[in-house]
């Protein structure tokens, strides 16, 4: 079981100066009304797992407005029976920022190092669109979950894009034909690895939400693409890509564009009970199922022996009493921190004799 046991935010946001000590407890609750920071402060522990913000905001944007122009996040964590002391800082200098990451005071070079020791998983409103935008932001959401569990994902994925720009610069400028067939080569490589973790990825939650969400909603996410066939035999399917990739060369040089890439993998998320897609259910349908998909990616680091922490904000809206319940219910099974937002206390009556309610104004 992990959990943070000291939490020391200064300067993050509208938080100047937040101090919390915390026993093992499984579930912390911070309630407050809206601007109260509540959101602020789950999002500055996520910064331990995520370069990036999830509301799309500039990195200066999280320092403290009107401050020196510095942000420090301390917590103190029980990882594997094990106590770190994880830090970091984010200065200012002009419109530049830098972030330093601190292992028990030490510094180190990225997140990598935090992310051994420590995985947090967040869940906002702002990803419920995840579940009625198009295909292009499910398939964003399905890889930066695959990158979260498994760093070669993120590799074939900057691989791909690095090698792919590189080709287009190659076919405007000057084709020198036999470097052009490396860098296809090389693509054609990531966008198979690409496929396939994909589509192994997919299948494990998915049938973990079958296995193991016995309260809840379990899903299908399936990835296809008209090469479909071909992707059980890696040759076949490399050969078979590196072939579109040189038939493309003049369209996609003409068109300033990869004409065939791994956006051309299509993704359907499929309610198992309804059996129809999650684009024919309702909001509150759609955000269980969104749940789901969290909850299964949980079982899967659970399984893998990684420890993670859980971050929930706004987990109550859209989800009615008798789903909340039920999703508690799956929570409980992790054994491990969870942290929840929300403005109304009532809503955590269930957990109340197990959660550490944390209110702020
Ligand atoms: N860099 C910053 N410096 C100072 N204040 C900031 C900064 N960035 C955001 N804020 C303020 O932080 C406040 C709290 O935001 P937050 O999103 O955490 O609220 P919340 O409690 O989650 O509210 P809600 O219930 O509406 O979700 C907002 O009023 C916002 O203006
Ligand atoms: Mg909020």
């Amino acid at each position: 079981m992990a959990y943070i046991s000291k939490l020391n935010i200064v300067n993050f946001k509208s938080h100047s100066n937040f101090k919390e000590n915390l026993k093992s407890n499984n579930n912390i609750v911070i309630i407050g009304p809206n601007g109260s920071g509540k959101t602020n402060l789950i999002e500055s522990l996520n910064f331990f797992s995520n370069s990036k913000s999830i509301r799309g905001e500039k990195l200066t944007n999280l320092i403290k407005l009107g401050s020196v122009g510095r942000a420090k996040v301390g917590i103190e964590i029980s990882s594997n029976n094990n106590k770190f002391l994880l830090e970091y800082n984010l200065s200012k200098n002009n419109e530049d920022i830098t972030k330093k990451f601190f292992v028990d005071a030490k510094a180190v070079k990225n997140l990598k190092s935090i992310n051994e020791i420590i995985k947090f998983i967040w869940l906002s409103p702002h990803m419920e669109k995840i579940m009625y935008e198009g295909k292009s932001i499910k398939r964003k959401f399905i890889d930066k979950l695959i990158t979260q569990f498994d760093e070669n994902f993120n590799f074939s994925l900057s691989e791909y894009k690095k090698n792919t720009t590189e080709r287009l610069v190659l076919l405007k400028e000057k084709r020198d034909e036999k470097w052009l067939r490396i860098l296809e080569k090389k693509i054609s490589e990531s966008i198979f690895e690409i496929f396939i973790n994909r589509r192994i990825f997919s299948k494990k939650i998915s049938v973990l939400s079958k296995k193991k969400l016995l309260n809840f909603r379990s899903f299908e996410i399936i990835f296809s693409n008209q090469y479909e066939n071909y992707l059980d035999n890696k040759n076949d399917a490399l050969k078979i890509i590196e072939n579109i990739l040189y038939k493309n060369r003049f369209i996609d040089e003409i068109s300033k564009r990869n004409n065939f890439g791994i956006n051309d993998d299509d993704i359907v998320i499929k309610d198992e009970k309804k059996k129809i897609s999650s684009d024919y259910l309702s909001t509150g349908e759609q955000k269980a199922i969104l749940l789901s998909i969290i909850l299964s990616n949980c079982h899967l680091y659970k399984d893998n022996n990684q420890e993670f922490i859980m971050l929930f904000d706004e987990i109550s809206s859209h989800i009615d009493k008798s789903n909340l319940k039920k999703f508690f219910k799956e929570i409980d099974k992790f054994e491990t921190q969870t942290w929840y937002t929300g403005n109304d206390k009532n809503l955590f009556q269930v957990i109340e004799n197990k959660a550490f309610f944390i209110e702020i104004t």
